[in-house]
């Protein structure tokens, strides 16, 4: 029977460590704020906008709410983009996705500057992560005293994406092997798959994507020494389909009819193959969350460093 990877544990340390850097800044006279965008009122959305205000409200960081109407048009939308860039008050902006359809959302998010692309998502952090330029974030060891490096690193001016950055630092936590080995990722969207594909190469595994048009889906995944799902297909991956003695990641989030959420593995089969397994939900999702206070507290004390004589950190 698999060990748990358990994220809640994991988010938790985080979590600690970033309230500990919010009061060393407020104490330098910054104080920490994260933006949250939210259009229209997806549930899901609303549901992430919550819980990202509680956890922001328990380490110290100032939320501030941007909330627009399903009909604000792209002028209005490019607009608040423009002042949230302006505004000395917000390190980060975290912009809740989907978007309605009729508004271009690759242009807004690259409006947003990469100084507080908390989320990674827009092209430049996007490039900076395919040209290595970021990776020194996902290189560090964790309980290495690399903190100083991470924040004056090349790519000072971009972040990693919190989800697939979360994978990692959770592999990481646990000790999992990367380097050499094959990973195999599901899932190719520019919020999960695509970075973190990126970043299993940039840890030297080998790997391989796939997605809704793969042939022989099983084939591909059983060769996976770290196996992770990230479609929001529940049942996709079944014990079938899974090597003896791999690591899956289930990124999936699927809510089923009777309110409980679930992932996109079979967790009992697949518990009983593997050796290690995230649950859904305690897995990737509280990591996420904390890896945006971590990106947001980092991008405060960058701001900080550049714009004030240094800190003393
Ligand atoms: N835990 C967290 O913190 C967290 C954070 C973000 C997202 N999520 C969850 O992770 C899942 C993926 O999110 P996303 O934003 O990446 O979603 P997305 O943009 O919809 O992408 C889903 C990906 O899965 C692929 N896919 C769908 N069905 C498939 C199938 N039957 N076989 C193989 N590939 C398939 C799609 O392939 P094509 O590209 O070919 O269509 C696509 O690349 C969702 O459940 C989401 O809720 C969780």
């Amino acid at each position: 029977m698999a060990d748990i990877l358990d994220g809640k544990a994991l988010a938790d340390r985080i979590r600690q460590k970033v309230k500990k850097e919010v009061s060393l800044l407020q104490r330098n006279g910054i104080d920490v704020g994260l933006g949250l965008l939210l259009v229209g009122d997806n549930p899901a959305s609303e549901q992430y906008f919550k819980t990202t205000l509680g956890a922001c409200r328990k380490v110290g960081i100032t939320a501030r709410e941007f909330r627009f109407p399903v009909t604000v048009s792209m002028n209005e939308l490019l607009n608040g983009i423009h002042a949230i860039n302006r505004d000395e008050r917000i390190h980060g902006l975290l912009m809740l996705m989907p978007l309605p359809a009729r508004i271009n959302a690759r242009r807004v998010i690259n409006t947003l500057v990469p100084e507080k692309d908390i989320d990674g998502l827009g092209s430049i952090s996007v490039g900076r992560l395919s040209a290595d330029e970021s990776t020194i974030q996902i290189i560090r060891q964790e309980g290495t005293n690399t903190r100083n490096r991470d924040i004056l690193s090349p790519a000072a001016g971009s972040f990693l994406p919190c989800t697939p950055f979360g994978v990692i630092r959770l592999l990481e936590h646990y000790k999992v092997p990367i380097k050499g080995k094959h990973a195999v990722i599901i899932g190719k969207s520019l919020a999960v798959g695509k970075p973190l594909s990126m970043m299993f190469l940039a840890k030297e595994a080998t790997v391989t994507i796939c997605h809704r048009e793969t042939r022989h889906l099983g084939s591909m995944t059983r060769q996976a020494d770290i196996l992770c799902s990230a479609t929001g297909k529940a049942g996709l991956i079944r014990g079938d389909m899974v090597k003896k003695g791999a690591v899956v990641v289930d990124v999936g989030i699927n809510m089923l009819q009777d309110g409980t959420m679930t992932g996109d593995v079979d967790f009992s089969a697949v518990a009983k193959k593997a050796s290690l397994i995230t649950p859904v939900p305690g897995g990737v999702g509280p990591v996420t969350v904390a890896m945006l206070l971590e990106n947001t507290v980092r991008s405060a004390q960058r701001a900080g460093m550049l714009h004030s004589s240094p800190l003393r950190i």
